[in-house]
């Protein structure tokens, strides 16, 4: 991969106009700001701009733009080899078309690597970031976010493989130190009873969505809650405070059955900027990469990418803004889909929102529903949400259990919407499609009997 990543740092430094093709996610407006801020130090004349998805449209229009180069960065794993037309670099960790020319594309899949877990799209720009030059190191902590927007320590509860090694570049360059603690989210701007309520990895029985109850447990505990008139965030805590609630927690968990293994998954490697005011959005890697999900997926992406790029006034003021109306969509997103209905078929389930949740955010609901407590986790799960040009989206989500007996969502919603016009890729866990309004039925009736071979097979062999 280092080979590779040279490679492209040399058709860099041959280019004179560089055009970066970003994705709207944390990770796509890390690598984004990778890019741009390794282009900008090499002095390189640069632009860029932010998709929901790489098409044929937006394909014909940069052949049409004539750039020197253009950097695809967290997508372009679905160009074939036939659109050689466009002089370009792809730095992507999604799942490779078949027919993928290797000289122009760094991507953990051409190395038997996954893309879900070993490296982000922010970490295969910074490969060739650092390849670069090796003073980009300090560029490092942006790949640690991106790699965490994209939920890459999940499986592990912590990033592990080459995330671990870019880990180690931004500890070296002193931008960033990794520990052992609590991985609820909102460790640092949430009331503790908040963060507890908001919990969903896992869930805590009888806690997790109720408020009374996690305000009731820790007064239980003796833990004062209020420091004046301000809220207590974990990291508030003493240690011995936070040491009295997660023995509490695992107690609670073991008490209720749900074994060793998924209690160990309440505390893992956090990682947190040094170069970040400890209790703002910005100094807990996760809630950076939440931060920059508020900014992209709502039309805004220039307010996330100065963000990444270091603006701590005016770009912050206006990402906290969009931070509060991102969480209320969730909320509300949630609530739509559970009235909405979640349709259970034998090998799936669905909800259909239709203008109700936007498109670029029906992923994280879905998400959020397969790991809410009332909804099962055994089938996989998919959000349907119409899009501005009148097609339909579609994300798929599924769990580690799920991938382990044989579900791979890239390949089946790849298949499944090639044979309905539409488009689809992404990782075996997590994948989402675009498909001509009026097919939702066929692609449902379709992909369920995907998933159901997927599962067959594997537990055949
Ligand atoms: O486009 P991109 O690759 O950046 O997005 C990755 C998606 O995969 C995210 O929506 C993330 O939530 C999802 N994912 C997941 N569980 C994992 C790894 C990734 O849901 N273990
Ligand atoms: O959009 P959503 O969050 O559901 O996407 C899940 C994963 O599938 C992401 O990694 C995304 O980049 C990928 N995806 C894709 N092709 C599409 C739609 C989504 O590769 N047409
Ligand atoms: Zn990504």
């Amino acid at each position: 991969m280092y080979k590779r990543a040279g490679e492209l740092a040399e058709i860099v430094h041959n280019s004179k106009e560089i055009h970066i093709v970003t994705h709207i996610d944390a990770d796509g407006i890390a690598a984004g700001a990778i890019a741009l801020q390794t282009l900008k130090r090499l002095g390189k004349k640069h632009s860029i701009e932010f998709i929901k998805q790489l098409d044929e449209q937006v394909m014909n229009r940069l052949k049409n733009e004539n750039h020197n180069l253009v950097w695809f960065t967290d997508l372009g794993s679905s160009i074939s080899d036939n659109s050689q037309s466009i002089n370009k670099i792809i730095t992507d960790h999604h799942v490779c078309s078949d027919d993928v020319d290797f000289s122009y594309h760094l991507n953990p899949h051409l190395f038997n690597l996954d893309g879900a877990d070993q490296i982000s799209g922010a970490g295969v720009t910074y490969l060739v970031s650092k390849s670069i030059n090796k003073k980009n190191k300090d560029l490092s902590f942006l790949a640690i976010i991106g790699a965490c927007g994209d939920l890459q320590d999940r499986k592990n509860c912590k990033l592990i493989g080459k995330n671990q090694e870019i880990l180690k570049d931004g500890k070296d360059a002193g931008v960033i130190q990794s520990k052992i603690d609590i991985r609820f989210f909102g460790r640092e701007t949430r009331p503790v009873y908040k963060m507890l309520q908001y919990s969903n990895d896992p869930i805590l029985p009888g806690l997790t969505g109720r408020e009374s109850a996690c305000i009731s447990f820790l007064q239980d505990l003796g833990i004062t809650m209020k420091d004046g008139d301000n809220w207590r965030k974990w990291v508030d805590l003493s240690k011995d405070e936070r040491k009295i609630i997660i023995s509490n927690i695992a107690q609670l968990l073991l008490a209720k059955g749900f074994g060793h293994k998924l209690t160990k998954r309440i505390i893992g490697e956090v990682y947190v900027l040094n170069n970040e005011v400890e209790g703002i959005e910005l100094h807990d890697v996760k809630e950076f990469a939440t931060l920059l999900n508020s900014t992209a997926r709502y039309g805004k992406p220039d307010v996330g990418i100065n963000v990444c790029l270091g603006d701590r006034n005016k770009w912050l003021g206006e990402a906290r803004n969009l931070l509060r109306g991102h969480r209320q969509n969730l909320v509300e997103g949630l609530q739509f889909a559970k009235e909405e209905g979640i349709k259970k078929r034998e090998f799936l389930q669905y909800f259909h929102a239709g203008s109700g949740i936007r498109d670029t955010i029906v992923g994280i609901v879905a998400n959020m529903l397969l790991n809410s407590e009332e909804i099962t986790s055994d089938l996989p799960m998919l959000g349907f949400a119409d899009t501005e040009n009148g097609d339909v989206k579609v994300s798929a989500r599924g769990t580690q259990q799920l991938v382990e007996r044989g579900l791979d969502l890239s390949k089946a919603l790849k298949k499944v919407a090639a044979e309905l016009n539409g488009v689809g890729g992404g990782h075996n866990i997590a994948a989402g499609a675009t498909i001509p309004k009026g097919k939702e039925e066929e692609f449902i009736d379709i992909l369920e009997k995907e998933i159901k071979n997927q599962l067959y097979s594997s537990d055949v062999l």
